[in-house]
């Protein structure tokens, strides 16, 4: 007798130990919000594993405890498909899915027609339809893994991955580390057997930290989160499996027994969300194809702040009746369609790796590729950013590479097909001398970067960038002065032109030496030096900017004119004096001292001058007080009356210094509207927050 209440104690304690870890377990992984601490979890999860262990019979196939994975299984056995997994067809254009809606108001017509219903009037079941607005159901299509996902009376018994679509690999082990899948329906009333169809994929976010974890590990990286969710998925050690974040999203189904099918597709996914399953928010039912087309691009816009990859939308017609009579063809079915955006990764060839040399002499290799058309654009070369990233990469030429281009992003070799390499491709080296001026190429030992040691004096490929540099837009904004222009005054110009000064100087650069260049008409000649007598007339961060000084940029540039109003307080300044402007740390002022401490510079600038180049100068706002010497303040977020430049003027007439980042060493932060990390981390770092009445209070207080 004992001994029966004590086993029947232990069988309730395991069941209230599973529904409890599994409703944490929900909490914490479907819905973001954890509910006790995840010590307190581990305490319940050892206890139920710890009786599991004493008594086996204890065991149910649904326990948490499996989701940790058990010992490698020796290989995947083979799954017989209940119903088979299709695939899709694709549309690339509008056009595409005009034709696809086309189709399916035909094909809807015709069964109406030549399916004489049971009752003998045809076409009853579309009498209150308008075939020319058939609804459809609109998602995303997620770019991960197809996986069926089987539960018998409620429980998950079995997961297998598509294969060839009518078998698949058994994967249950691995499926049961994910923990968005629910090993139980949340149903009282489950069906005899369920085929779930769905996406297994890997977060963005995910991906990252895994191949941060990887890099740190020397291990080699996974090119995308497709790569890493099936290289997760498909391990032998579900233990492994379980380390990689995967998650899941249900957008089908299979076998369905002991229960209803839902009318329609939106009604499947709304009864898969009360059944616990995870199902994407991102869904819409739509009538007619307008409403697709907008959806298409509404999600397109999206698409870079989803925090999953998609590589376009699914169109599903609605009604289960009229997905039956619409049927398939061949492997796909005839009432949907994958609305397809333009591939973000290709494959191509490196045909070459070259390295070019930028106005700081930095050496940046580029992989000239074959061309391929990625993100519907035509790419030909690609950045491969510096030496360290190409041997990290292990990038060769006549290497198989995925190219991406993501949005406006600037194309990116991500990875090389290492199976598909030529046995002599040789290993990327970074050469030793400039491949312009032949000077010696260095590289300092904390630096990633490999410079041309000559200098715009030695290296042309220097001074063309410096020049490209100085009349680019931003900086002295010089109409008509491009690429093709200097790369002929640098090369061909007689005499050369070597400094920005010489761009100026009338005896070097003028009517006559223009016009023996090649493609320069007269009329082009005389609008260059109309432009260039135009971009004299500047303001003085911008002539700052232009000057190409390194680690200041635009926003330093400008940060140095208010600081200092005139040129001469910016030459003569200390690193000291450097480091109280807002925003300029360590780096930044030994490099404007190095900038200006060399003659060859002071020197251009000088003739710069003389040539008429000219900007209003002002004297420094006079110093109030020191009452906010040695404070740091970041400021965030708009505030009600002032603006962010005179807020920071403020701060640095009593001594104070502005920074964009906050830190442990930040003494205030300021915020306005819509503040938003940096109010987050100050409150994680319990740094004095000040709105605007509090921070003019400040000021006023300190300084009286
Ligand atoms: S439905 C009967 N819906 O696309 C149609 N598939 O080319 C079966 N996919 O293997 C698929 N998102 O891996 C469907 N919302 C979605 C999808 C989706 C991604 C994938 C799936 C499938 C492939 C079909």
């Amino acid at each position: 007798m004992m001994s029966d209440d004590a086993k029947q104690d232990r069988q309730l304690r395991a069941k209230w130990l599973r529904l409890e870890l599994e409703k944490h377990n929900q909490a914490y992984y479907v819905h973001d919000t954890p509910t006790i601490p995840d010590a307190e979890y581990d305490l319940l999860f050892r206890e139920l594993q710890e009786l599991e262990i004493a008594y086996p019979e204890l065991l149910a196939p649904d326990s948490p405890t499996h989701r940790v994975g058990g010992m490698p299984i020796p290989e995947f056995k083979q799954v017989q498909h209940g119903l088979p997994m299709l695939s899709l067809n694709n549309g690339f254009e509008e056009n595409d899915v005009i034709a696809f809606d086309r189709r399916i108001q035909d094909g809807l017509r015709s069964n109406e027609l030549s399916t004489p219903s049971v009752s003998g009037k045809s076409g009853d079941l579309f009498e209150s339809t308008d075939l020319s607005e058939v609804e459809y159901a609109a998602e995303l299509k997620f770019d991960g893994l197809a996986i069926n996902l089987r539960y018998e009376d409620g429980i998950f018994v079995q997961a297998a991955t598509r294969g060839d679509g009518a078998t698949g690999e058994d994967v249950t082990n691995n499926i049961r580390t994910v923990h968005v899948i629910p090993l139980r329906l949340h149903t009282d009333h489950p069906p005899k057997l369920l085929d779930v169809r769905g996406e297994v994929l890997m977060y963005k976010s995910d991906f990252a930290k895994l191949n941060a974890k990887q890099r740190a590990a020397g291990q080699k990286e996974f090119a995308n989160p497709r790569n890493a969710a099936a290289g997760g998925l498909r391990q032998l050690d579900a233990r492994i499996t379980a380390q990689r974040s995967l998650r899941f999203f249900a957008y089908g189904v299979g076998v369905l027994e002991g229960a209803d099918m839902p009318a329609s597709h939106s009604d499947l996914l709304d009864w898969y969300v009360q059944l616990g399953l995870p199902v994407c928010h991102e869904r819409a039912v739509i009538k007619g194809v307008a409403g697709l087309l907008d959806y298409f691009h509404a999600i397109g816009k999206k698409r870079s702040q989803l925090p999953y990859d998609i590589d376009g939308v699914v169109y599903k017609v609605n009604r289960r009746s009229e997905q039956q009579k619409l049927g398939f063809v061949s492997r796909a079915p005839r009432f949907a369609i994958a609305h397809k955006f333009p591939a973000e990764e290709a494959l191509t060839t490196v045909q070459d790796i070259e390295v070019q040399v930028g106005r700081t002499g930095a050496m940046t290799p580029v992989a000239r590729l074959a061309p391929v058309a990625v993100g519907g654009v035509i790419v030909t070369n690609a950045t491969l950013h510096n030496e360290d990233e190409v041997k990290r990469k292990d990038i060769r030429i006549g290497d198989t590479v995925i190219v991406r281009r993501a949005g406006d992003v600037i194309p990116e070799v991500v990875a090389c097909v290492i199976e598909r390499r030529p046995s002599d491709a040789p290993q990327f080296v970074m050469p030793l001398v400039c491949p312009i001026c032949h000077s010696p190429i260095v590289r300092p030992e904390e630096e990633a970067v490999a410079r041309c040691s000559g200098g715009w004096i030695q290296c042309a490929a220097q001074r063309k960038g410096g020049l490209m540099h100085f009349a680019s837009r931003r900086a002295m904004d010089v109409e008509g002065l491009g690429e093709q222009l200097i790369e002929q005054l640098v090369d061909k110009h007689v005499p050369p032109i070597t400094t920005a000064a010489d761009l100026y100087n009338a005896e070097k650069l003028n009517l006559a030496s223009l016009v023996a260049l090649d493609r320069m008409a007269d009329k082009s000649a005389r609008n260059i030096l109309e432009a260039l007598e135009k971009s004299k007339s500047t303001t003085l961060a911008r002539f700052i900017y232009a000057l190409g000084i390194r680690h200041v940029g635009e926003a330093t540039a400008k940060a140095l004119a208010q600081h200092f109003a005139n040129l001469d307080g910016v030459l003569q300044a200390s690193e000291q004096q450097l480091l109280e402007v807002a925003d300029i740390g360590p780096v930044v002022a030994a490099s404007i001292v190095a900038f200006f401490a060399d003659a060859l510079n002071l020197d251009v600038i000088q003739q710069l001058r003389a040539a008429g180049v000219a900007w209003l100068e002002g004297e420094p706002a006079p110093r109030l007080s020191n009452v906010l010497q040695g404070k740091t303040i970041v400021l965030t977020g708009a505030l009600p009356n002032l603006s962010r430049d005179q807020a920071a003027a403020m701060i640095e007439a009593v001594g104070g210094k502005v920074t964009g980042s906050v830190s442990k060493k930040t003494s205030y932060v300021v915020a306005g509207e819509d503040a938003g990390s940096k109010l987050i981390k100050a409150q994680e770092l319990n740094i004095p927050l000040l709105n605007e009445a509090e921070f003019l209070q400040l000021l006023a207080e300190k300084s009286a």
